[in-house]
């Protein structure tokens, strides 16, 4: 039985899928992290993944955020959801074959949003996993919601969500990048990463980044960073590593020094 607080490790879209593909996992990718969490030994674990080339670009086609306008769009609410539990799939393959307990919970049925924001969660089944010493895996999803009839919930709503219901020792989130830059890397190459941020610095960060020009119906970077200052604020330290790099994940999991942004509340 886990007594202690879990850490929360999100896996962003973009380390998990081709963000340029469709419906293209990086499997080689996924296997490696699944090995790195295997081998990090982390007590009381949660994950999150994102969505990537599979929720995105569907949630987009039909418009599932903006909400029900049509009952034709009832179909691709559905497909949003079936390509996440796809994706979902691939993730639990490598981790269950890395010999890691790790149990999905899917979103869509068991959270409800209210104009897109957590409205409805019961974790006594989550709470339960984790006292038995299970990893739940959880999802950016399409939910249904009290005002919209339904909508895409990110992982980062959901990881802050939780961080706080559940007092998280930390949150580290996994991405592309080598953690939050002040200009989009992959445009301006001589931008450097931040590698500590009180929440005050933070926010001050949030509002210079606009949206990253992609095609994420979450919002991108800024949307990211919107979605997880509640747990700063609620005094949960985070840091944002580089998920696609050998050894990040399990590093950051364990808490050793490892290149990425720190962020925390003072
Ligand atoms: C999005 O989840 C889920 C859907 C589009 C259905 P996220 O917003 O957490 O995904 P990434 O990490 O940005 O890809």
């Amino acid at each position: 039985m886990s007594a202690a607080k879990p850490i929360i490790l999100k896996l962003g879209g973009s380390v998990i899928t081709d963000k340029d593909g469709e419906l293209a996992a990086k499997t080689e990718d996924i296997n490696r992290i699944a090995e790195e969490i295997k081998r990090s030994n982390t007590e009381s674990l949660i994950i999150v993944h994102g969505g990537g080339s599979f929720g995105h670009p569907t949630a987009k086609k039909y418009g599932i955020k903006e909400g029900m306008k049509t009952p034709e769009q009832k179909l691709g609410y559905a497909e949003t959801h079936h390509v996440m539990t796809v994706l979902n799939g691939l993730i639990m393959d490598a981790l269950v074959w890395h010999e890691i307990p790790s149990l999905s919970i899917t979103p869509s049925s068991c959270v409800l949003t209210d104009n897109g924001r957590i409205s409805h969660f019961d974790e006594t089944v989550l709470q339960k996993c984790l006292e038995m010493g299970f990893v739940p895996v959880l999802y950016g999803d399409a939910v249904l919601d009290n005002k919209l009839g339904f909508t895409v919930l990110s992982g980062d709503q959901l990881v802050a969500y939780l961080a706080v219901k559940l007092k998280a020792e930390k949150i580290v989130i996994g991405v592309d990048t080598d953690g939050l830059y002040e200009a989009d890397p992959k445009v301006d190459k001589t931008a450097k990463p931040y590698l500590k941020l009180n929440l005050e610095q933070l926010k001050k960060v949030q509002a210079k980044i606009g949206k990253a020009q992609t095609i994420d119906v979450t919002g991108g970077m800024a949307g990211k960073i919107a979605e997880l200052i509640p747990a700063v604020e609620a005094g949960i330290p985070m840091q944002i590593i580089n998920a696609t790099r050998n050894l990040r994940v399990q590093r950051g999991l364990t808490g050793e020094r490892i290149e990425g942004t720190i962020i925390e509340k003072a």
